[in-house]
């Protein structure tokens, strides 16, 4: 293991988004010595609530794009890391349209890239494990970080570029970076046109579950406070060159968590409706993080998928206020779509 490194000045890129903003969230409380800088375009995903309330003298928002080099340029110095979580990140907007996720994900990062290169600056990568395609739902393996790159969708095959602009960059131009791939989140903050928050606020509004195909495909869920914590312990103590898995041994398939979710919600377990798959829809995830957990120590805490989803369906319920201005948008856009 590599000698700890504590950052000071860190900027994290999508710190509006679901993902990033529980990771603001995680510094804040359990880092004391470290400042945010959060850049976010606020796009349709990003929603400054998501940080609202935060030490002003700890967290710090530039409303800004990735994409525009004179503000990096101007914004970076300063600051000892970048975690770059900013992303189109829907695989069915990606397939409705696919442009912005080449312009954000893959220029996007290059930008950044760049900015960490002339300034020296330690960069971590946030990616996905969609970048390695999918299993069959028999297959004994699962993904390590050994598992060559196959990317299904428009989002992971741009996931899939970023991941090796990356690569390239560290090993032509010696860019001090690290690469995560995790598998599915779940928690608080997450937009309601993801599968989990999708079902939860569709039974709340009065409207049935929807759910593809015939509802096998399987994904490896893990709490969204194991991956603020594993991001956390890469960026300080893993190998500049390397790249991490980042899973908690979560497969379920959708037809389970969605029946998950019916239970607890008192709702019958056939109270949902069967829609048209998604082109292309990955069958099954399954991440394998030995090397994290042997090499860096880091293990999920969260591990009680029951208990985080009953908490979670707690949060929409307490946070109709968050999520009620943007949902009747996303079934219109839904329902075009036959979902
Ligand atoms: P999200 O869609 O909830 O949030 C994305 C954030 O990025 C938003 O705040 C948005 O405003 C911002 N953003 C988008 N384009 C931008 C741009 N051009 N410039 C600046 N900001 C921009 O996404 P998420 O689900 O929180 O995912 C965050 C990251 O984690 C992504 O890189 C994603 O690929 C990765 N990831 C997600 C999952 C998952 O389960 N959601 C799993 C593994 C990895
Ligand atoms: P999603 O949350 O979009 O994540 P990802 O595509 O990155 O895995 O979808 C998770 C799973 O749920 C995926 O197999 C697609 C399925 N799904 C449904 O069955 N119904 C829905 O309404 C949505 C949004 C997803």
């Amino acid at each position: 293991m590599t000698d700890t490194f504590v950052p000071q000045n860190i900027i994290v890129t999508g710190g509006c988004g679901f993902i990033g903003s529980n990771f603001v969230h995680y510094v804040v409380n359990n880092h004391p010595d470290t400042h945010v800088t959060v850049l976010d375009a606020l796009t349709y995903a990003g929603n400054i609530e998501n940080i609202a309330g935060l030490p002003a003298d700890r967290v710090k928002f530039v409303h800004g794009n990735i994409c525009d080099a004179e503000l990096l340029d101007r914004l970076v110095p300063g600051h000892d890391a970048i975690v770059h979580y900013a992303a189109e990140s829907h695989n069915d907007n990606s397939i409705a349209n696919p442009e912005p996720f080449l312009k954000t994900n893959v220029e996007g990062t290059y930008r950044l890239l760049e900015v960490a290169r002339k300034y020296d600056v330690r960069y971590h990568h946030i990616s996905t494990d969609e970048v390695y395609g999918d299993l069959a739902l028999d297959d004994p393996h699962r993904f390590t970080e050994e598992t060559p790159y196959h990317p299904s969708s428009p989002y992971s095959s741009t996931k899939a570029s970023s991941d090796l602009l990356v690569r390239a960059w560290h090993r032509t131009f010696g860019v001090r970076a690290t690469i995560s791939n995790c598998s599915n989140n779940y928690g608080p903050y997450q937009h309601v046109e993801k599968f989990i928050p999708r079902q939860i606020t569709n039974i709340l509004e009065g409207i049935r579950p929807k759910l593809y195909g015939d509802g096998l495909n399987v994904r490896d869920w893990i709490h969204t406070d194991d991956h603020s914590s594993a991001v956390w312990t890469i960026l300080t103590k893993g190998r500049i060159g390397e790249t991490y898995l980042i899973g908690a041994d979560g497969e379920r398939n959708n037809i389970t968590v969605l029946r998950d979710i019916l239970e607890v919600m008192g709702e019958p377990a056939d109270a949902f409706d069967w829609v048209k798959d998604r082109p292309g829809h990955d069958r099954r995830y399954a991440i394998d993080s030995t090397k994290l957990q042997t090499e860096l120590g880091w293990h999920p805490e969260h591990t009680n998928f029951q208990e985080g989803l009953e908490q979670t369906i707690k949060w929409y319920s307490d946070n109709r206020a968050w999520w009620e201005p943007v949902k009747a948008a996303t079934e219109e856009k839904y329902k075009q779509q036959g979902q």
